[in-house]
């Protein structure tokens, strides 16, 4: 969802700069560009509809004199993908990039048409550069117009701000939607995440709520509402540059598949070492709990509802996953020891930042499970465990899902140890498990060629998931890849509620990928295969190895073995194959991997 780039100093060419960050920026999801540079004592906008390599070729040589930005990549919210309503936005002297949404805009647009305001977009954005016009011809001064805008605009922002009388300096401020500033000697930064900047500093400073940030070419002077300058840690990014480049790969999204066994080792081992027995203590927060809710979005709400079953089955304490955006609305019921989850690759999905706040408004004890470190769930949750999947790239997400699933693991195992329901047997078991998790992850990533099967799918209008319990679970993240990144239509069913209905579409060649790797249910599951196969369906059947001996002509046309691992660890494994079939059906069909249409990586609106 939108990204933003600022950029101020000598050292480079600002469209450089800029277009760079756009292009670093790019895997949030957009569908057009557009820059702002202070060229010949004026600021010039270019802005293209489509592709950043677009924008590039439309930004002519005089360019190459300017030293200081904005720039912008636009996930349509108000208006549709066009130049005109594409940012930077620039009304009377206030040019601006925005990200996030402007939620009283038409009260304010009534406003600022009665003082002789028009507008040439379709957008919120430039109603919000208007309306800081607006603050600075009555205040007199941009300090005070900014602080007056933010008290009067609703919603949520992360705005770059060029004034056309004031050459040497951008702005910055932000509410909700996430903005980091970059810092270096003789070049300062705005985006909406370090990986924009990071090619020229690794320092950053993250700018909070109700602070303005005052950036010019040798220093970022930040201050609050007040005009209160403010102190600020400089932060020193461990990010690698290398972390952001395809390595060799043909897709980030391929490259983040063959990352999770590296990914899920590193976050395990960030809580324990040798035994899940260590957990009892680092997360003795998390006592006499008695009833748990799982909120997320997307691909972190699927691993939340691996979490739920696990929870419920092996520590049997009631738990419910439910959307974020949902979950606002339902009115929820807490008890006294309730734990509100909250689980996040960004920390900045707006939906899940909202049901935390009513959480807390409410007086629950809160989790956030977040991958970015330093984001507004990271912050806001009472207590935080960071997956370690580094940054994820790839608008499908693929390794964070992974850590997720292995994070919500070590949770569920400390809860069933609180309540006594795994023995030292079970437990030297999961801890014999956890050591060879990540080899057994790669051995599944080379084991099959998942090219191969994926033939049998990329034509196909229509594609099944039938699984129970875990599989169940695993099934909805599966055909969500699929669907995501392949544009096929697919759904996942529990195993034995097709025949309730849609097992009327299962027709001659219709393929349908089952899961069988639930050790507790496999055999229902299979009845339920073998009902679609007897009506002519194309199974890919994935089960657990050592039920081999079940693996015969009328369940599948072809297999999949998955290592059998403990229960709580299965997910990240089956997961796997069901990645690198999505993956390999959208090659085939020639599918843009990494930036999937109308899909956004952090989605920032609600
Ligand atoms: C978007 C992404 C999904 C992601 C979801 C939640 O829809 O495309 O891949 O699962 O947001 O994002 P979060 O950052 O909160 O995990």
């Amino acid at each position: 969802m939108c990204g933003i780039i600022g950029y101020i100093g000598k050292k480079q060419q600002a469209k450089e700069v800029l277009l760079h960050g756009l292009h670093t920026l790019e895997y949030r999801g957009y569908d057009s560009a557009g820059m702002a540079l202070w060229m010949q004592n004026q600021i010039q906008l270019i802005k293209a509809k489509g592709k950043v390599s677009v924008l590039a070729d439309k930004v002519n040589d005089d360019a190459i004199n300017s030293h200081i930005g904005i720039a912008h990549t636009r996930w349509a919210t108000h208006g549709v993908p066009s130049e005109h309503n594409s940012h930077p936005h620039q009304n009377k002297r206030v040019t601006l990039v925005h990200n996030g949404i402007i939620e009283n805009y038409h009260i304010l647009k009534e406003e600022l048409l009665q003082h002789g305001y028009t507008f040439t977009s379709e957008t919120d954005s430039e109603i919000a550069a208007a309306y800081i016009d607006y603050c600075y011809t009555q205040t007199n001064s941009k300090l005070e117009a900014l602080s007056k805008a933010y008290h009067e605009l609703k919603g949520s922002f992360a705005f770059g701000i060029l004034f056309d009388d004031d050459p040497s300096t951008i702005y910055a401020m932000r509410k909700q939607s996430p903005l980091v500033l970059g810092t270096s000697e003789d070049a300062q930064f705005l985006a909406s995440d370090i990986s924009a900047f990071l090619a020229y500093t690794n320092r950053y400073i993250i700018l909070q709520h109700e602070e303005i940030a005052i950036i010019k070419e040798h220093q970022i002077e930040i201050i609050d509402l007040q005009q209160n300058v403010l102190p600020k840690e400089v932060i020193v990014s461990e990010l690698d540059v290398q972390a952001i480049q395809k390595d060799g790969y043909d897709h980030f999204m391929l490259k983040e598949i063959h990352e999770e066994p590296q990914a899920v080792e590193k976050t395990i081992h960030s809580y324990m070492q040798d035994s899940i027995e260590e957990l009892k203590e680092s997360l003795s927060y998390l006592k006499d709990i008695d009833r748990i809710h799982i909120v997320a979005c997307g691909s972190a709400m699927y691993a939340g509802m691996i979490a739920k079953s696990l929870i419920e089955s092996q520590a049997r304490i009631q738990t419910d996953c439910v959307c974020a955006s949902e979950y606002r609305y339902q009115q929820p019921i807490y008890t006294k020891h309730t734990l509100a989850i909250f689980i996040s690759q960004s920390g900045e999905t707006a939906d899940t930042l909202a049901a935390l706040q009513m959480a807390k408004e409410e007086g629950c004890l809160t989790l956030g499970i977040v991958n970015v470190v330093g984001s507004s769930l990271a912050r806001e949750a009472d207590h935080v465990l960071y997956t370690k999947a580094g940054p994820e790239i790839s608008v499908a997400t693929t390794k964070a899902y992974c850590t997720q699933v292995a994070l919500l693991s070590l949770v569920a195992c400390y809860f069933a140890m609180k309540q006594n329901l795994l023995d030292a047997n079970n437990i030297s078991n999961i801890n014999k498990d956890l050591k060879n998790i990540s080899s057994t992850m790669e051995s599944l990533i080379q084991q099959t060629s998942y090219r191969d099967l994926a033939k049998h799918l990329y034509e196909k209008e229509h594609i099944f998931f039938l699984g129970r319990g875990l599989d169940y679970a695993l099934c909805m993240e599966g055909s969500l890849k699929l669907k995501e990144i392949s544009y096929i239509h697919s759904e996942a069913y529990p195993a034995g509620e097709l025949k309730h209905g849609t097992i009327s579409l299962i027709e001659e060649g219709t393929p349908v990928i089952a899961l069988a790797t639930d050790m507790d249910l496999y055999e229902k599951t299979l009845s339920n295969i073998k009902e679609v196969k007897a009506r002519g369906a194309y199974v890919i059947l994935l089960i657990s190895e050592n039920l081999k001996e079940h693996v015969t002509n009328d369940a599948c046309d072809d297999v999949i073995y998955v290592p059998e691992t403990s229960k709580f660890l299965q997910g990240v494994l089956t997961i796997i194959p069901l990645q690198l079939l999505a993956y390999e059906t959208a090659c085939l069909r020639g599918c843009e991997i990494d930036q999937p249409r109308n899909l956004a990586k952090s989605v920032t609106v609600e």
